[in-house]
């Protein structure tokens, strides 16, 4: 199975939350593919963010696919919440699922893709057992928590080994990335084989979110 076509996912946490509604429609007809809902509990990240009611309100605000990228502890006990509230995809991390196989298996059944998302420091190997069960990969190439900081570059090779698992075994699994996606670093994550690129700051802090999208899609499809 070849990789996916290139999907940008701007991500709301670098958005103008007083016009959360208005932001939606600009990324949305500035070209994004997916929006990318961070929730954080202050507890496994030390940020603070939003939980299933604003899931809902990004739900009726658009009809892009909702990624929602969940960093918090148990989130066995919240799936189901997030995907009745409209999520597409649900991210959970490897560090916080000691029965990755069953959480997994609970976000398919709730009705989502299942997504398992991998910090920096943590090995592909956490993943390669249920790398047949999921529809997508996450890896982080910040250390979760805030947007706006900058890529580890030390990530990639981690990332060509999922993409060599992923191509060997013939799934269909899309490999993200997160965190400091900009132009200069998308290329490494697409050559690196990527197929999904989530950005915060680099489409909420342009100017022209158009432009921006179009740039870091330019770049990665070159790099792919
Ligand atoms: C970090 C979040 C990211 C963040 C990315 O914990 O998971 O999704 O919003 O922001 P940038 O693109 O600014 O690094
Ligand atoms: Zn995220």
């Amino acid at each position: 199975m070849s990789r996916g076509p290139v999907r940008i996912a701007p991500s709301i946490l670098a958005c103008d939350f007083a016009r959360l509604g208005e932001e939606l429609a600009a990324v949305e007809s500035a070209g994004a593919d997916w929006i990318h809902v961070d929730v954080m509990d202050g507890h496994f990240v030390p940020n603070l963010t939003l939980g299933p009611p604003i899931v809902e309100a990004v739900r009726r605000s658009t009809s892009l696919p909702l990624d929602v990228h969940l960093m918090i502890e148990e989130p066995e006990r919240s799936i189901a919440d997030y995907v009745k509230a409209g999520a597409d995809t649900v991210g959970v991390h490897a560090e916080t699922c000691p029965h990755l196989h069953r959480t997994v298996a609970q976000i398919r059944e709730a009705g989502a893709r299942a997504c398992v998302v991998l910090n920096p420091a943590t090995p592909a190997q956490a993943v390669e057992m249920v790398l047949a069960d999921v529809d997508q990969v996450l890896l982080m190439t910040v250390n979760p928590g805030f947007g706006g900081q900058s890529f580890i570059a030390g990530v990639m090779p981690k990332l060509a080994t999922l993409r060599r698992w992923v191509d060997e075994q013939d799934l269909r699994v899309d490999l993200e990335v997160d965190g400091g996606v900009a132009r200069g670093t998308i290329g490494q994550a697409a050559a690196a084989g990527a197929d999904v690129f989530v950005a915060g700051t680099a489409v909420f802090g342009a100017e022209d979110y158009a432009q921006a999208i179009s740039a870091l899609r330019g770049e990665a499809e070159q790099a792919s």
